[in-house]
């Protein structure tokens, strides 16, 4: 315990310092949320059981190689248990989305955790703030990706390996965050074996929390246990006005095919970048939303891999 925390905070080791490596270098932190009685298998089963259809997301990956190709699930008639259990022989994730939407304690919760974040931060103010639940298989894997807000990561049960990469053109060049932004494409980006050369790894047990800077690209793999962590989301105006830089740049390079790439996210230029990346939304030019129509498994809990195929689907 430090001077910084009280006995009731969520985070346990919060230091002055981080106060300006948040965003910018991967901070571990330990966390306190397994005291809230929120995140047991009981209780989250009983979640899985009251979240609405479309915010209840079940994929699995199978990879070659370098590839990968994506497959999506459904719970069908298995109770949230039942789910759990699937999930702990399968190879497969279910995500369990906008909890703070549908279900008022974990709305306290995540108004709770960015209180003390903003209270620790002077000046510092989230927005569009968002918690989710991931609960996935032993030795599952995310493939490498960025995201487009602030992230972070607190791990519940199980214990995951989070590669982390440079912040570099080499490895996510701003075309592509223009791509992901403008939602032209999945979040998934091209991985070269050779990238693990370069990443910081991560260990990530219950207890501890891992945050990473904007558009960091990373991937995920699983020990050998079932996993349940939770993933939270906010925006900041400095987060805002680099997506907006990025956005605006992706919509000039479409537009006017200029190559113009400062990303800059201050200073006069973001407001002309914002106003064009607002056009482009209102135009309808993005593919739309992340509504998936085919399903290819659904959870058996009686399998022995915790899944039956869709017929049908492939
Ligand atoms: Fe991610």
């Amino acid at each position: 315990m430090n001077s910084m925390t009280k006995n009731d905070d969520i985070l346990v080791d919060w230091q002055s310092r981080h106060q300006d490596l948040l965003g910018v270098h991967a901070i571990k932190l330990h966390h306190r949320l397994i005291d809230t009685g929120l995140f047991s298998r009981e209780v989250l089963g009983r979640l899985i059981e009251r979240c609405p259809k479309n915010e209840l997301g079940l994929e699995s990956v199978s990879f070659e190689g370098e590839q990968h190709q994506r497959l999506y699930g459904e719970l069908g008639a298995a109770s949230g248990m039942e789910a759990i259990d699937a999930i702990a022989k399968g190879r497969m994730w279910m995500n369990i989305r906008r909890v703070m939407d549908w279900a008022p304690e974990y709305q306290a919760l995540l108004t709770r955790i960015f209180d003390e974040f903003d209270a620790r931060m002077g000046g510092f103010k989230t927005f569009k703030r968002n918690l989710g639940v991931l609960i996935s298989s032993p030795n599952c894997r995310v493939p490498y990706h960025a995201d487009i807000q602030g992230q972070s990561l607190w791990q519940i049960e199980g214990v995951k390996r989070i590669f982390l990469y440079p912040r570099s053109d080499v490895f996510m060049p701003s075309t592509n965050i223009e791509k992901i932004l403008l939602r032209e494409t999945t979040e998934d980006m091209p991985y070269r074996g050779w990238f693990d050369e370069f990443a910081t790894v991560y260990d990530l047990h219950p207890g501890e929390m891992l945050t990473w800077p904007l558009y960091a690209p990373h991937k995920v793999e699983n020990h050998d246990c079932l996993n349940i962590s939770v993933t939270m989301e906010h925006w900041t105006q400095q987060i805002w006005n680099s997506y907006a830089v990025h956005y605006g740049n992706g919509v000039l390079r479409r537009t006017l095919g200029l190559q113009n790439s400062s990303t800059r996210d201050h200073g006069i230029h973001v407001y002309p970048k914002a106003a064009s990346a607002f056009l482009w939304k209102k135009s309808g030019r993005q593919i739309t939303g992340d509504v998936v129509s085919k399903r290819d498994f659904r959870i058996d809990a009686a399998s022995p891999i915790g899944r039956t195929d869709i017929a049908g689907a492939q």
